[in-house]
Parts: structure tokens; sequence; C-alpha cells
């Protein structure tokens, strides 16, 4: 056995970096259009504002994504859209944009993955403290239940945060995404605290107006650390660091997850952060942990470790001279699918999704007009193998979606990061697959016996 029969192949994207349109139809603004205002905060002052356009080229981007085969189409809903004001009123010609976009993403039979939350907090609701307000877990409840009861008779999967170790860690406590702070780890925590918060009311309100059995998840990133050798110390300590938790530093994947799965924050995480750990009733817990039916992971890469037998610590292995780097200076180390699929099973014991996966490339259309990313292949080709070893060893991996379907805004890197398998000419708005799409079409026509 290779790939499970009815294995998920799928590309992911998020509303504003790829949407445009950010000032049509009612939308109201979102801490991204504030911080990419301010003009030195993104790349070369770029912003979010046109992006691929794809609120106005939904259709052609849905069938191009069937031509190439795709499956599955991971894309998060863009809050300000359909709540202008976070809250209260809603916008019916937001919300009736990705209503379309589900039905012809349903009609090309590609299924409809959904995040409810990647990064574009509404400004009107940042004004009112934002994540460091406990009234957040409301509003998000708020706002899912209306997208609930619009999209849930056809949509199955939903996620309810990306990467709170970015929109929080980036965001609020070293400064370099929007809202832009640079808070104290102690505020830090409590905005931590209140995403798992609103994750656990989210998710609740997705059970509660469903209609429709949903899958649910949410979709948390980190860096997965392998171990250097298959030795049982080298694999145990590897283990451990990739669910450590340093002292001042947001960094991990624990602090969210445990809570969100395990219902309580890791023994290490409260004893690295110590004071600064808030405190809150401990009926929280109860809110935060809610039955998940699968766990979506962001896995880009990762390091080495080693268990010292002289003295009994773990180590980093030092990377050679020359190692290997993506275009955003990312490391090559495709071990990391297959360690972080088995370490989270091995902790979260649920069925899995590699919800993001995929590099950026210095990419350009050559004279010949095609787009011969062939490291992104390679890089493919490899992470896929690992993530094909562990499904062998019968850990339920259910899909991979890779980052991205088409070159987009990179956040504070603007269009300067290429990740896409699908090259965007951002002034004219072509779309040109690139030879990794024409490649990954063949890796899902044969379920990953190409590779
Ligand atoms: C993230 C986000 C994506 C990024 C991608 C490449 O994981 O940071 O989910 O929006 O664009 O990861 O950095």
């Amino acid at each position: 056995m290779s790939f499970p029969k009815d294995f998920m192949w799928g590309t992911a994207t998020a509303s504003y970096q790829i949407e445009g349109a950010w000032n049509e139809d009612g939308r109201g603004p979102s801490i991204w259009d504030v911080f990419c205002d301010e003009g030195t905060k993104v790349y070369e002052g770029h912003t979010g504002r046109s992006a691929c356009q794809h609120y106005h080229r939904y259709k052609d981007d849905v069938s191009l994504m069937a031509d190439l085969g795709i499956k599955g189409y991971r894309f998060s809903v863009s809050w300000s859209r359909v709540l202008p004001e976070g809250r209260g009123k809603v916008n019916a010609a937001g919300l009736g944009f990705y209503d379309r976009l589900v039905d012809e993403l349903l009609e090309k039979n590609i299924e409809p993955y959904l995040t409810l939350f990647h990064w574009d907090l509404p400004q009107a609701l940042y004004l009112k403290g934002g994540w460091l307000n406990r009234d957040i877990a409301d509003w998000f409840a708020e706002y899912t239940g209306v997208i609930a009861d619009r999209l849930s008779d056809r949509v199955t999967h939903w996620m309810t945060q990306n990467e709170p170790q970015c929109f929080i860690g980036l965001g609020m406590f070293t400064g370099t995404h929007a809202p832009g702070l640079k808070m104290h780890l102690s505020d830090v925590l409590i905005a931590y605290h209140n995403s798992l918060l609103a994750h656990g009311k989210a998710v609740s309100a997705l059970r509660e107006r469903a209609r429709k059995p949903l899958l649910i998840g949410a979709a948390p990133t980190g860096s997965i650390v392998s171990p250097e050798t298959n030795s049982n110390e080298d694999i145990d300590a590897a283990y451990r660091e990739t669910f450590s938790v340093k002292p001042n530093s947001t960094w991990n994947i624990s602090w969210w997850s445990d809570p969100a799965v395990l219902g309580h924050y890791p023994e290490e995480g409260l004893q690295a952060y110590g004071k600064h750990v808030p405190k809150f009733p401990s009926s929280d817990m109860d809110i935060i942990r809610q039955p998940l039916d699968f766990y979506g992971a962001n896995i880009y890469n990762g390091y080495q470790v080693r268990h010292n037998k002289t003295t009994q610590k773990t180590e980093s292995v030092t990377r050679y001279e020359g190692f290997p780097k993506t275009a955003i200076q990312w490391p090559v180390t495709p071990e990391c699918l297959y360690w972080g699929m088995k370490f989270y099973h091995q902790r979260y014991h649920l069925p899995l999704y590699i919800t993001e996966n995929g590099m950026s490339s210095t990419d350009w259309v050559g004279l010949d007009g095609r787009v011969a990313d062939y490291h992104r292949i390679d890089f493919l080709n490899r992470y896929l193998i690992e993530v094909r070893k562990a499904c062998e060893e019968s850990i339920p991996v259910k899909g991979y979606f890779l980052w991205s379907f088409m070159d987009n805004f990179e956040w504070a890197e603007g269009y300067k990061e290429r990740f896409g398998i699908v090259h965007v000419d951002y002034t004219t708005q072509k779309r040109i697959p690139k030879e990794s799409a024409y490649w990954y079409k063949k890796v899902i026509e044969s379920n990953g016996n190409s590779l």
C-alpha cells in the first residue's frame, strides 16, 4: 500500500493573500489593510489591495484547478468581508461570494476545505482589543455561526484558525506581521488563551448550527524536529524537542495544540513561562477542549537533534555549509513530514492532514512561455515521499494541501516570494501553470504512484 485510495490531494490559499477587491461590495478593513497602508512594514510597500483579484476571477481559478486535477481546495473566509464591523450586520454581497465559490468548486468536483480565520482580523475588532479582549471568543463564535448557517449544507471540512503561532507570535510579540505589536509575554499569552477560547466556541457553534455532520479541525504550525539516527534515544529526543516550549518564545506547537486537543497547557510550558501564564477559570478548558475530527498541520521545515550520551542532553545537529534552502531561505528538510505525521499522531491520536506545505522559488516566465520550476518539483517529490512513508506505516494521513495554488501576497514579504504552482503576472493577472503544476497533476492522477 502507498497512499490510501481516498487520499485528498489539494492546494491551499488564504483570503487576504489572493482576493484583492479590498474595498468592494461592502468589505470592511482588516488589520492587514491597515498594516500594509503604513507603507514601511511590507516589502517595497506592497499591499493586498489587488493581489490575484481572485474575488473577480474565482471562476477561472476554479476551472484551472479542475484542469489540473486538483481534488480539494483549502481557502479562507475574510471575516470583514462578511461582517464589516466584525459582528452585527452581515454583508450579503460578501457572504454571497463564498456561497458562489463553494458552488463553483462542487460543480467541478473539488472538495472545499474552509478555514474560518487566516489572519485578516476585522480592524473594528482590533480597535476593541482584538485577541486581547476575552469577548473575542464570542465574536468569533458569532461569525462562525453566520458562515455555518450559509455554507454547512455544502462544506464538510472546517478549520477554525490558521497558525495561531504566527498571527499572535509574529503579529503581537515580534511585530513583523499585522497588527505589528511588540507586547510583553504576559499579554501575548492572554491573546493565546483567548484564541483557544475562540477556537473552542467556534467548534461548538459549528456543531450546533451545522446542517449536516461536519469534520472539524484547525491548522496550527511549528518546527518539526527529526532524529539524527533511528536510535530510540534520538527519536525520543526529537519527539520531546518537537513539543518543547522555550522561555520567552511563543514559537512552539504544544502551547496551543495541547489545550485544544488534550485539554491542558503543557507542563514544560507552564514551567518555561512561569509567572506570565494567565490566570483563568478552570472551566475554560472545557470550552477550549472540543472533540476534533482531524489535526491539520502546516509544515515547511524543521531541524535535527541527537541525544548526547555523554552529557545526557539533547543537542542540535549543525547543518553543513551550503545546505539547500528555498528562495525565502527556509531549509529543505523533507523528513519533517514523516516525523511530523508520526509525532502528531503519537501525541494527539487524530486523523491528520498536511494543511500546508510547499516552497517559494525565484520563478519567472521563460522565453518559451513556460515556468520551469524544477526545484519545486524536486522539493515536492522529496517531501511527498516522506508522506508516503508515513502512510505505509498506517499513520492516518488523510490528505495533503500544497501551498499554494497560485503565487500570492506573501504577508510581510509582499509579492517577492512565489509559492504557487501557478504563476501570476500581477500586472496582467495572467495565470500560467508552472511545470510543477503539470507534475502535480500526474501525482494526483496516479494517487502518488508516479513519485
Ligand atoms: C503560513 C500561512 C501562509 C503562508 C505560507 C508561506 O503558513 O504562514 O498559512 O499564509 O503564505 O505558509 O509562508
